[in-house]
């Protein structure tokens, strides 16, 4: 059988969400009228920057979006969160076509990409730590560590100019087409965001839920105004302070489970109807 491809989704166009800040997304399908969100994001004030660089799937469309907001010789810097594959697909394009950028990250992501990349240029790097800063002409943009995470290296980033956030994997939902959090059903964000943040961070049910709620306290505490991520809606308002709310309450609580055998005999039935016909 064939899963549905990423033409089989809704068009998606870079989208102004805070002042200078372009989210750059890209959808990929995810059941019956439903979408992954698979975004990035374009900071373009007097040294533009580049917030991860999308997954490989959606390489074309990426570089078509990213390029559209920014002239590749103006960015001067390449934010990568982690070197997960799906936040890395057009990094090695974003390091070629951007001479004049300097890729920030840190050691652990340069360790696990030297398995899956050709060497990348240790002179073009700054590798900076949560709690660590850096800055971008007109403004300084710190490094945090997001409250729920797939890999260990993952870092978020708070602009302190604007107080727009990209907080990474945190607060993924799949989505109806939107990627502005106040158009979806409430009732799917307060379902599908705990799920998918139990999914990513299973390890939740181990955490005290005050030596977290501290972590999330400290997240919240940059007060940002527009929250972007790499795979859920924007957030802003009420919408967003539910969101920090719902982290709190997966500390303790136990693992959402995953979809199984179930879904995956779903999925085939068509294909065995069709076998035995
Ligand atoms: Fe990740
Ligand atoms: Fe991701």
């Amino acid at each position: 059988m064939n899963l549905p491809s990423i033409h089989d989704v809704p068009a998606t166009r870079p989208q102004c969400i805070a002042p200078d800040t372009w989210l750059i997304p890209n959808l990929a399908p995810a059941g019956e009228g439903l979408y992954l969100p698979v975004n990035s994001m374009v900071i373009r004030g007097r040294e533009p920057v580049i917030v991860d660089t999308g997954a490989p799937l959606h390489r074309e469309l990426w570089l078509e979006k990213a390029f559209s907001v920014v002239e590749p010789e103006d960015v001067r810097w390449i934010f990568l969160s982690h070197d997960d594959g799906d936040h890395t697909g057009g990094l090695l394009d974003a390091l070629e076509r951007c001479p004049n950028a300097t890729l920030v990250t840190n050691w652990f992501s340069v360790e696990r990409l030297a398995l899956e990349k050709p060497a990348l240029p240790l002179h073009r790097m700054r590798w900076i730590e949560p709690g660590g800063s850096f800055d971008a002409g007109d403004r300084v943009l710190q490094l945090f560590r997001p409250p729920i995470f797939d890999g260990p290296t993952s870092r978020g980033l708070f602009d302190t100019k604007t107080r727009a956030m990209w907080i990474v994997d945190s607060f993924a939902c799949l989505t109806t087409g939107s990627l502005n959090a106040d158009d979806l059903p409430q009732q799917m964000l307060a379902e599908m965001m705990p799920a998918f943040n139990s999914a990513v961070s299973p390890w939740h049910a181990w955490l005290d839920s005050a030596t977290y709620g501290r972590h999330v306290d400290a997240v919240e505490a940059f007060g940002a105004t527009t929250v972007a991520s790499a795979h859920g809606p924007v957030l802003r308002g009420e919408r967003l302070d539910d969101a920090f709310d719902r982290l709190r309450g997966l500390a303790g609580a136990p693992i959402i489970p995953t979809p199984g055998q179930e879904l995956l005999d779903t999925l085939l039935a068509p294909t065995l109807v069709e076998a035995a016909a």
